[in-house]
């Protein structure tokens, strides 16, 4: 399954994309309306890009009353990410969404990089969130810490269905001339092909722990970045930089991986979930078994 990385995608504006997916996952939508902060707040970086969006949205009155209904006429199962400043929010946000036809999942957004409020533990927003809604629920985890993996336990102890790993990283970019930050926030989310590493580390050590099902992004940009991804334990994966530049990105990576994985002779893609954690790899099978033919 492709879906787009929250954040990433406007569906209203770009609806033909919105379509090329599997799901469209929304921005972060937050209790009351964001101007988010002031610009600059995206700046292209080596191997990836810098936000500092904060969360900019028109909050959950205007998205329930306005957006949602649009985004249920697009025929596209839609996945609401909501973020919170206390836990309270999040099980307020998820008790809007609970009646609503539209919404086939909730993302919970633990993990946003670009707000000062830090809310309570990722257990204690999951347990309200759960309480609140009989939504499948999805929780947004942070790579910044130390260990993921026990965040990602906590977060299935309190009742989430599955896990979005990861969300963007802490990093800075200086001007050339001035040295000073390119973000008027100073730092963002560094996001792009230097997450992919962290990403796969993210839910290599998540699925282990967990089984949950993953949605596996962060620098996903080809089939070869996507088959990757589904090995290390990811069952989804979702798009976010790589559709600034390539709106294109969820046919074309789609036909890509479909070619990975006739070339690695691995059946269905959900025999590749969790290959990387297998003893014996799909790739070392296929040369036993030329190995094989060629001394019969
Ligand atoms: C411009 C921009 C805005 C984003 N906004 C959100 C957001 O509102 N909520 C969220 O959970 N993640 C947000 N993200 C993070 C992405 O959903 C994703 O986790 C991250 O970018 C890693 O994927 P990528 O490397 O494919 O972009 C945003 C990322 C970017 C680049």
């Amino acid at each position: 399954m492709i879906l787009n990385a929250s954040g990433c995608l406007d569906a209203l504006t770009a609806p033909a994309v919105a379509r090329s997916l599997d799901a469209f996952v929304t921005k972060t939508v937050t209790p009351l309306p964001r101007e988010g902060n002031a610009p600059p707040r995206i700046a292209e970086v080596e191997q990836g890009m810098l936000n500092s969006i904060g969360l900019a949205n028109p909050g959950i009155d205007r998205f329930l009353s306005q957006t949602l209904p649009r985004l249920g006429e697009l025929g596209v199962p839609v996945w609401v990410s909501v973020g919170g400043f206390t836990v309270a929010d999040y099980a307020d946000l998820c008790d809007r969404l609970d009646d609503r036809p539209e919404v086939e999942a909730i993302e919970l957004n633990v993990s946003c990089p670009n707000v000062d409020d830090v809310p309570g533990s990722v257990g204690e927003i999951v347990a309200a969130a759960r309480a609140a809604t009989r939504k499948p629920l999805y929780t947004k985890l942070s790579p910044a810490t130390a260990d993921i993996a026990e965040v990602a336990l906590a977060a299935q102890r309190a009742g989430t269905d599955g896990l979005s790993l990861v969300n963007t990283i802490l990093g800075l970019a200086l001007d050339n001339h001035t040295l000073k930050p390119r973000l008027s926030r100073g730092a963002g989310g560094l996001s792009g092909a230097a997450l992919k590493p962290i990403a796969l580390a993210a839910v290599y050590a998540c699925y282990a722990a967990t089984g949950l099902p993953i949605v596996g992004m962060g620098g996903i940009a080809s089939g070869r970045d996507a088959i990757e991804i589904v090995a290390a334990g990811a069952a989804s994966v979702a798009l976010g930089t790589i559709l600034f530049s390539d709106p294109d990105a969820p046919g074309r990576i789609r036909a890509e991986l479909a070619s990975e994985m006739a070339a690695l002779a691995v059946g269905e893609a959900d025999n590749v979930i969790g290959l990387a954690h297998a003893k014996t790899t799909a790739a070392s099978e296929t040369a036993a078994a030329a190995a094989a033919l060629s001394v019969q």
